[in-house]
């Protein structure tokens, strides 16, 4: 599973980042609301890893907002980690870069939040729920859990409506052929579930003001918080 993954993100990461804004129509909106439900103050120095963090687009506009912040940038793809790196070089030692499998390898230590987007839905739904209480476990207390992702529509007529709304906006924003036919190859991947499922997941693990903060088709923003007296 993790290897096709894999294969599929190094095939395309040199062309993943131009078509972004075109096959995620909702970018602005979708990778804001992940950045503003962080809950810190500005110059707070906090630590947090980014899942799946590929070639660094979510990182990047953290570490814009909090400018203190230090990052652990966490992908089983090093083509990805790659353009991440050349990204973020001039945070210096403010970002770090481990390559491993997400659902295999466990950080090394805590964190004040934990993000991901567009990562996790690769993961069988067994997976996401290990993951969802091993990231309970990864945070401090009063830490968070950001996951902006591709979910699954509630019933397959939604699913399937979504998908084709999300297909249509695509090339209303003239997203290239050629980008649109590598992402429909690396989807082939994709294991989505939907909201509800995942935010009960997310009860289950611990987490409390569980919340799905954004929906726009297939794409949803999804936090939790860790309590304070949790350890
Ligand atoms: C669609 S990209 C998203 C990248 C970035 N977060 C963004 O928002 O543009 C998905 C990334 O998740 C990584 N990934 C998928 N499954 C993974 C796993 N089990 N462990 C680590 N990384 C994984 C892929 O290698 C890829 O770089």
């Amino acid at each position: 599973m993790a290897q096709a993954v894999r294969k599929a993100f190094a095939a395309g990461a040199d062309t993943y980042d131009r078509s972004r804004r075109k096959l995620v129509p909702c970018f602005d909106d979708f990778y804001r609301t992940a950045v503003e439900l962080l809950p810190f103050a500005p110059d707070a120095r906090v630590e947090i890893l980014d899942l799946g963090a590929g070639t660094g687009l979510l990182s990047a506009m953290i570490a814009e907002a909090f400018p203190k912040a230090r990052l652990t940038l966490f992908d089983l793809t090093p083509e990805m980690l790659t353009i991440a790196r050349l990204r973020l070089r001039p945070l210096g030692k403010r970002v770090r870069f481990v390559t491993a499998d997400f659902a295999a390898a466990a950080p090394s230590k805590s964190y004040d939040a934990v993000v991901s987007a567009l990562a996790i839905h690769h993961l069988p739904d067994s997976g996401k729920r290990h993951l969802f209480a091993d990231i309970f476990k990864y945070l401090t207390s009063g830490g968070v859990f950001i996951n902006a992702d591709q979910v699954a529509g509630e019933s397959a007529a939604v699913d399937q409506r979504s998908r084709q709304r999300w297909m249509q906006r695509a090339r209303e924003l003239k997203v290239g052929e050629r980008d649109l036919s590598a992402a429909l190859e690396r989807m082939k991947q994709d294991l989505p579930a939907t909201v509800g499922q995942q935010l009960a997941w997310m009860r289950e693990s611990g987490f409390t003001e569980v919340v799905c903060a954004y929906r726009n088709l297939i794409f949803a923003v999804l936090a939790g918080a860790k309590p304070a007296q949790a350890l």
